[in-house]
């Protein structure tokens, strides 16, 4: 993917986090970049990235895609952010102040706060006493997920895992998951 291409991506996909552009939202770190009045940079097409969206995809979408905040709710990102050290086997820390502030933009955009359909239905699916930590392993996303036979994820070395969300889902880090836009590395599209 050529830069800009990425860069466009990248700007697409955080305005779709809220379903809206995130205009207005305050960025908290000063560290010289340019400031728009509100507080958050101006880059391409006018669409504002907050200086907290590019950490969030610097420090959480390095080893895999940057999942959208709006997949699970404030009381899994706490635990989730709370337990860094030992992050399904890796280690995924951050300094105190870094953890501080994504932990605070996780749960500002965390589902309850999204108006987007998934997002509701992925709280509908998790049980109030339940605290997942992984969107995966939710009712929603194996509902979603529950007629691909193994071969085509687990023994497929192209994806191996369902929370490669973005070997599958094309265009995944705009925020769309729409089932006719799936293509299987080494399937195909998917037509059920
Ligand atoms: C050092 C690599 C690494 C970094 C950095 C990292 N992760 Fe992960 N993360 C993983 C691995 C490995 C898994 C398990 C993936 C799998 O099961 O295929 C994972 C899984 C997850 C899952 C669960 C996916 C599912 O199954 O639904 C979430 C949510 C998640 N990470 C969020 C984050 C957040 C938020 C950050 C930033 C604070 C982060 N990750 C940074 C390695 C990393
Ligand atoms: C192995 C490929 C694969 C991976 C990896 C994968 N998906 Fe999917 N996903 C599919 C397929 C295929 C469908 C359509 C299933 C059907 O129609 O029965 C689908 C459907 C969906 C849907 C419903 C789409 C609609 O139009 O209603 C959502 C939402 C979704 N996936 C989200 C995710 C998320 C989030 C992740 C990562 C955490 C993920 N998927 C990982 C293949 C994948």
């Amino acid at each position: 993917m050529s830069r800009i291409r990425k860069i466009l991506g990248t700007l697409l996909f955080f305005s779709c986090l809220s379903g809206t552009l995130l205009l207005g939202v305050q960025a908290t770190t000063g560290n010289g970049a340019e400031k728009s009045p509100a507080g958050a940079k101006t880059t391409l097409k006018g669409v504002i990235v907050t200086e907290e969206d590019l950490l969030y995809e610097k420090e959480c979408g390095s080893c895999h895609f940057p999942y959208q905040p709006w997949w699970l709710p404030e009381r899994s990102w706490e635990k989730l952010m709370s337990g860094l050290q030992n992050h399904f086997g890796e280690s995924a820390e951050l300094t105190p102040a870094t953890q501080q502030q994504l932990t605070g933009w996780l749960r500002n955009h965390a589902a309850e706060h999204s108006t987007i359909g998934r997002a509701r239905g992925m709280l509908r699916s998790i049980k109030a006493d339940a605290t997942p930590l992984r969107i995966t392993e939710s009712g929603y996303f194996r509902r979603k997920h529950h007629e691909l036979p193994r071969q085509v994820w687990q023994e497929n070395p192209a994806v191996r895992s369902l929370a490669r969300c973005d070997a599958c889902h094309p265009r995944a880090e705009l925020g769309s998951f729409n089932e006719h836009e799936v293509k299987i590395p080494g399937v195909g599209r998917w037509d059920d």
